[in-house]
């Protein structure tokens, strides 16, 4: 009999259980090639980001994103995750429009495979309290959060102060972690001082609880990647290269 590997999933308690020891891992993915790859390298999370909406279907943004579209990324994640845990993006206009839409949104994202879902708020503290009280562990997201690009541009436009309360008003709603991005590397680590919860910064130095990144960036295989991003692997070229010695091996 073939002998698995299982260990136990990963799930919002153990997530939260980490912050002790720091180095949470999080990367996207938004098919079962790349979750089961992250997932067989031991990420704690994979996200399925809302980002598949530029990465993933060549969209400007993420705003155009759509509930359906994370549903169907979310199956095909699920079933290449068997250790990590999974959480799905709520993409722009599932929370905005009362607590009903927003708890069915995250109903149908965990029906979908998801463990968990992420909010890009912190003004929608009822939705994410009624998505809490229905059993579903809630990833908060702050500062730059790019479903705002249209009022804010690509930076977070709030003050130090607001940004400091935001997060402990997440962690009060009873969030279980909070993604930073491009939060200034001290103020990152006041917030994660700060907090029982842990924090997961992308763009805001290394002294959050974790780090998160958009795994097509650190691989090479996005255009324009942030500037903060580390290139692990140049994937893009080695493909190219791949596929020009394919196109070669058939000339005569
Ligand atoms: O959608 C996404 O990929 C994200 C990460 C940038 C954290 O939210």
């Amino acid at each position: 009999m073939e002998k698995t590997q299982k260990k136990k999933p990963k799930n919002a308690i153990s997530i939260k259980s980490l912050k002790a020891k720091g180095r949470i891992s999080m990367l996207t993915a938004y098919d079962y090639l790349f979750a089961k790859i992250l997932d067989e390298s031991g990420v704690d999370i994979v996200l399925v980001g809302d980002s598949l909406g530029n990465v993933g279907l060549g969209h400007r943004n993420t705003i155009p994103t759509t509930l359906t579209e994370m549903i169907i990324h979310t199956q095909a994640v699920s079933r290449g995750v068997r250790n990590a845990m999974v959480v799905a993006d709520m993409p722009f206009g599932t929370f905005q429009q009362g607590k009903k839409t927003a708890l069915s949104s995250a109903i149908d994202l965990v029906k979908a495979g998801a463990n968990a879902v992420k909010l890009e708020t912190a003004e929608y503290l009822d939705e994410i309290k009624s998505i809490v009280k229905a059993g579903i562990p809630v990833m908060g997201h702050l500062g730059f959060t790019p479903q705002s690009v249209n009022q804010s541009g690509y930076k977070y436009q709030g003050s130090r102060v607001k940004l400091v309360q935001d997060a402990r008003k997440l962690e009060k709603a009873g969030c279980f972690a909070i993604v930073l991005e491009m939060v200034p590397e001290k103020l990152a680590k006041e917030i994660t001082k700060s907090l029982k919860i842990p924090s997961i910064g992308i763009g805001s130095g290394k002294k959050c609880d974790g780090q998160v990144l958009v795994t097509a960036d650190m691989l090479g295989l996005y255009p324009n990647p942030p500037k903060f991003v580390k290139k692990y692997v140049d994937l893009g070229l080695s493909i190219k290269k791949a596929v020009k010695n394919f196109i070669k091996d058939m000339s005569p």
